[in-house]
């Protein structure tokens, strides 16, 4: 079967479907305890095993359309920096949940809101969903700071949502609608 692809170009990046040929990029980038410390689904240590079976999981969730999991890339030269997705992408209720890390050699230069806006448009404009949220722990008020600028709205706090390395965290939720858009 033919591999699906997909590319999104913002200003400063491409967004793209995963290949195999990213498997040792995105064991160096995953594969950063900081990336681990404030997510649920990144394993740590990320083994290559690991980077496989993501880009495996990547490429299925094309296949069905339950997951578009975006690759965050320079384009010259080409250079995996991060990674940005739509996951349980539900087609009955037009929603999805949002999902984004970079590496942290790229931090602070707006790279995800940039890449996450895009993932955004494409999810209201390009599969018609209605309704996109995200969680973060309240220990990690950047990723709150880049849902914001993306104009997401808190709209609850959930107590011991997840167990982190053996410690159950408190997380925000947020949710952006279609509207909003139109709204602001
Ligand atoms: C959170 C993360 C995705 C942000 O990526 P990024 O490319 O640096 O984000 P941007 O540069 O687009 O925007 C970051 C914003 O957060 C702000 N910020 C960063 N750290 C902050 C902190 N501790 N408190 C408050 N704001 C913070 C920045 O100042 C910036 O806001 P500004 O543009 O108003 O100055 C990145 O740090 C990361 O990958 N972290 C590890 C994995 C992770 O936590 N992923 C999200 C899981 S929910």
């Amino acid at each position: 079967m033919d591999r699906p692809s997909l590319e999104l170009r913002t200003r400063r990046l491409v967004l793209r479907s995963f290949t195999n040929a990213d498997a040792a990029a995105l064991q160096v980038i995953a594969g950063e305890r900081r990336i681990a410390d404030t997510t649920i689904s990144v394993p740590h240590p990320f083994t290559m095993a690991d980077a496989i079976r993501w880009i495996e999981k990547a490429q299925r969730g094309l296949i069905d359309g339950t997951q578009y999991g975006f690759a965050i890339a320079l384009p010259t030269p080409a250079r995996l920096i991060g990674y940005a997705a739509l996951h349980e992408v539900d087609r009955e209720h037009a929603g999805a949940e949002v999902s984004f890390w970079i590496g942290a050699e790229f931090e602070g230069q707006g790279f995800v809101t940039e890449a996450a806006a895009r993932v955004i448009s494409f999810a209201f404009d390009e599969i018609g969903l209605n309704r996109l949220c995200a969680f973060h722990m309240v220990r990690n008020p950047g990723s709150g700071r880049v849902l914001e600028k993306l104009g997401f709205r808190q709209e609850g706090y959930l107590r011991h949502r997840v167990r982190k390395w053996g410690t159950f965290e408190d997380v925000l939720a947020w949710s952006l609608l279609r509207g909003d858009r139109e709204a602001g």
